[in-house]
Parts: C-alpha cells; sequence; structure tokens
C-alpha cells in the first residue's frame, strides 16, 4: 500500500515538532504502523515565517479547510489551537471521512461531546491524546491500561507552564513575570498564557481525564478553578516549614453523591512522588480499585514531547484505517450509549483538608477565639503555628492546617473568623490533599 496522507492544521510549536519527529523516525514508524506516513500539506498564517521544521515536500496554505478537505489527506492533525476556526476544521474534516488528530484541549473539552458524536456518525477515529500532560500517554493508560477498574479518584499536575512556575517560587528564583516569559520562550506556554496561571488550561484536561475515567459526557463547565496568579510565596515557604510542597493540581474524585471536579494549587507532603514533580514535567496520580495507585510521569508540554503523542495517535489512526468503526476503542472510553449522568459536585461540597493563614492581632485570647470559631463550624484543627516576635499588639501569622472538612464548613469559618477585631484583612484558604487512601 502507499503512503498514507497527513495534513497539518498548524506549524508552531507542536505541528513543527510533528514534522521533526516524523522526519527522524520515519523507519521506525512505518514498521510500527505498517504505511509510510507523509506530511502532504500544511496550514500556517504566516507563509513567509521560518519554520522549525523542513518544509520542503509540504505544500503550504493559509487555508486550513484546505488540509481539512484535501483528497490527498486520510488524517487531518489540528495543532492549530483555539474553538473558533479549529471546530470548523475538526468538523469539515470529520464530514469529509477523513479521521483526525487534535492537540487541543480546550476543543475537546468544550466541543468533545459534539465532535465524537459527528465522528460516531461518520466512522472515524478523533484521537486527542497530546491534548492532556503532553508526551505522556495517560489517555491510552486509563482508556484501555486501566479498564478493568472502577477509577475511584485521579490528581495530576497538568499545567506545565503552571509547574515551571511554582518549582522556580519554591527555588527562589525569579520573578513570576520572568519565569513566565521564559515558559513562553520555551514554546510551553499558551497562546493566551492566562489559560495556563489561571488553571483554565487545567480544567480542559481534567475535563477530559474525568470523561475517560468515569464515563461521563465532558462538561468543562462545571469545574471548580482556581490558578496560580494569586499563590504568595509566604506561604509556600509556610508550607514547606511544615512538609509540604505546593503545586497545582486537577483533582477528579468519586463520591457516594457525585464527583468533585476541581483544579487549585495543592499542599502536598513532599513525601510523596507527585510532590517532587518539577518544571514542565506533569504527572497523574489515578486510583482504581483493583490496581491501587498507578503514577504516570513525562514532559507536559514542550514541541518534541507533544510530537511524540500527536506521532502516536497517528500511528493509531492508521493501524485502524480498514478496521470496523464499530470495534474501535471508543472516543471517551466507554460505549457512547453507556456514559453515565452522575451529577458534579459544586466546590462547597467537596471535602478535603485545608491550610489557613490568619493576620491577628498578638493579644491574649486570639488564639483561643480562632479555634472556637473552627470549633463552632465542626472543623477538627491538626497544627497550629504562630509566628512573630511576640510583641503584644503586632499583627502575626497564624498558620492552621484543618482535618478533612467539608467545604461549605471552612466557607463559614473563614466568614467568622473575618469579622473578628483582631482578625487583619483575609483569611488566605489552601487545600491539602494527602494522596495517600
Ligand atoms: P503555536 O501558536 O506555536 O502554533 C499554532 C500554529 O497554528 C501556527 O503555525 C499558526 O500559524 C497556525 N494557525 C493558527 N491559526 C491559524 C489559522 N486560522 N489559519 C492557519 N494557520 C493557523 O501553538 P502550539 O503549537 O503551541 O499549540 C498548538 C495546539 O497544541 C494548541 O491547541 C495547544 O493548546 C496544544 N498543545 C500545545 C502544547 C505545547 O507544548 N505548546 C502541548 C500540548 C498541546 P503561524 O505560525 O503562521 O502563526
Ligand atoms: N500550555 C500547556 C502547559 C501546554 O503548559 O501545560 C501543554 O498542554
Amino acid at each position: 500500500m502507499g503512503p498514507v496522507g497527513v495534513g497539518i492544521a498548524g506549524l508552531g510549536v507542536v505541528g513543527s515538532g510533528t514534522v521533526n519527529v516524523l522526519t527522524r523516525n520515519a523507519d521506525e514508524i512505518t514498521r510500527r504502523a505498517g504505511r509510510d506516513i507523509r506530511v502532504v500539506t500544511a496550514a500556517v498564517r504566516d507563509l513567509e515565517r521560518e519554520r522549525d521544521c523542513d518544509v520542503s515536500g509540504i505544500e503550504l496554505t493559509t487555508d486550513p479547510m484546505k488540509v481539512a478537505t484535501s483528497p490527498d489527506v486520510e488524517v487531518v492533525v489540528e495543532l492549530m489551537g483555539g474553538e473558533g476556526v479549529a471546530l470548523e476544521v475538526v468538523m469539515a474534516a470529520i464530514a469529509a471521512g477523513k479521521h483526525v488528530v487534535t492537540a487541543n484541549k480546550a476543543l475537546i473539552a468544550s466541543h468533545g461531546n459534539e465532535i465524537f458524536k459527528a465522528a460516531q456518525d461518520a466512522g472515524v477515529t478523533v484521537a486527542f491524546e497530546p491534548a492532556v500532560a503532553g508526551g505522556i500517554p495517560i489517555i491510552k493508560a486509563i482508556r484501555e491500561g486501566l479498564a478493568g477498574n472502577r477509577v475511584e479518584w485521579l490528581a495530576g499536575i497538568i499545567n506545565g507552564t503552571s509547574n515551571f512556575i511554582l518549582t522556580a517560587m519554591a527555588d527562589g528564583e525569579g520573578t513570576f513575570d520572568d519565569v513566565l516569559a521564559e515558559a513562553q520562550r520555551l514554546g510551553y506556554a499558551e497562546a493566551d498564557p492566562t489559560f495556563d496561571v489561571e488553571g483554565v488550561d487545567a480544567a480542559h484536561k481534567l475535563t477530559i481525564l474525568a470523561s475517560i475515567a468515569f464515563g461521563i459526557p465532558l462538561q468543562f463547565d462545571k469545574v471548580y478553578i482556581e490558578g496560580i496568579s494569586k499563590l504568595a510565596g509566604v506561604d509556600v515557604d509556610y508550607a514547606s516549614e511544615l512538609g509540604f510542597t505546593i503545586k497545582h493540581l486537577g483533582i477528579a474524585a468519586r463520591r457516594d453523591n457525585g464527583i468533585e471536579l476541581r483544579v487549585h494549587p495543592t499542599l502536598i507532603p513532599k513525601r510523596r512522588l507527585i510532590a517532587n514533580v518539577d518544571g514542565v514535567m506533569n504527572a497523574v496520580l489515578v486510583c482504581g480499585d483493583a490496581v491501587g495507585q498507578t503514577l504516570h510521569y513525562g514532559a507536559g508540554a514542550g514541541a518534541d514531547a507533544t510530537a511524540s503523542a500527536v506521532v502516536a495517535d497517528i500511528v493509531d489512526v492508521v493501524r485502524a484505517l480498514t478496521t470496523d468503526p464499530d470495534n474501535r476503542v471508543p472516543h471517551l472510553a466507554f460505549q457512547p450509549g453507556k456514559l453515565a449522568d452522575l451529577p458534579i459536585l459544586d466546590v462547597n461540597e467537596s471535602r478535603t483538608a485545608y491550610y489557613i493563614r490568619i493576620a491577628a492581632v498578638n493579644r491574649p485570647g486570639v488564639l483561643a477565639e480562632v479555634t472556637r470559631v473552627f470549633g463552632d463550624s465542626n472543623i477538627s484543627i491538626e497544627t497550629i503555628l504562630q509566628k512573630g516576635s511576640g510583641k503584644s499588639e503586632e499583627v502575626l501569622p497564624i498558620i492552621l492546617l484543618t482535618q478533612r472538612t467539608i467545604e461549605k464548613n471552612i466557607d463559614q469559618a473563614i466568614e467568622k473568623l473575618e469579622s473578628l477585631d483582631d482578625i487583619v484583612g483575609s483569611v488566605v484558604r489552601l487545600r491539602v490533599e494527602h494522596l495517600s487512601e
């Protein structure tokens, strides 16, 4: 059989990386796929821009629709990003009977339900391994490797840019803005980097992971989202003193009354492997009832690492070109008619432990007042730490770690604390996950 024609919409960081990996490892890839894979056309915005890959033999166009519908293309690889033109391109490719590979988590998280329905009806595959955790084959691991399990929960460092910044903060290196600029220079950040630092990108990825882990529809709008932009260096330091590292985690957990979906900065005990995942590296911890915990680690962003996942998807698609569409691995791991309608819980119903930092006037009885507030809200305190010189009337930080409780209890306690005369300003609250059970 002749080569499989591939069209790539977008030749930026990931697109160029994909061409490079396909070229560099062509022989190995052909031996795996059973056919040569040839990039025949690619779409870019600027035809004059120099590319980080060899584009000789690739027909360049500024019209991604041409890539989506070209008769020479069997597999369309969408690497432009965004939800506008990218959605049109993917739907046009499906309508033209092409298989699709995409790295676009925003697209899958927000429009995946309609995309997969269209793909199912057209008998084509839409593969999206590179959309979550860069080069880590986490989609395949959950969808196929853990198919015998009832997944109980998963927790992951799933944004490389945020982890790159948090690692620098913990090491006391560079300002937030400088480190973010470096992540952008290295090609890790999204076109709009607020998606990284405000947690939106991690929420896109968590939406996808939760869907394939629990067999539920994609529900991005129900994820609780908090990024790292407001995290204070002082909390990174106090957390460290208490034996914790702060990581930006995406957490999806099965509870008796529904599913928790939340992304936020999280204190993790330093002794956990995942607490030691630094820089652009990602890791996803998955807990299944049969296997227990599995940890999946690797580069979460960057040209070659992400290209590794793009090419793996292309190989999968090529291997399946001649198979019966009804016998392929379902897009969202569970058969399309078998997705469960489990409720997504509001964040105030979620259960976790908390790190609380309070600025309090150093007066006799203040500590007793603070602990009484927690007792009244039915929250047990695990650790309490008072910092400072001990001078009377000075404003000093009090740091507390609580035991697990329901978030609405903490909200109630914080409201009461902030109304006390001896408490100054806002109370800082961060969530703590022990990731042990
Ligand atoms: P880049 O901005 O580097 O590349 C985007 C490419 O798409 C560019 O080549 C651009 O053309 C082209 N493009 C954009 N819009 C159009 C359009 N309307 N018509 C034609 N071409 C267009 O992005 P990345 O490579 O970093 O990211 C691509 C996708 O991969 C995104 O969905 C991202 O979220 C995802 N991703 C990125 C990772 C990373 O590490 N960077 C990791 C995992 C996923 P031109 O070059 O001419 O401007
Ligand atoms: N901006 C993303 C990140 C790219 O930093 O993780 C990989 O999805």
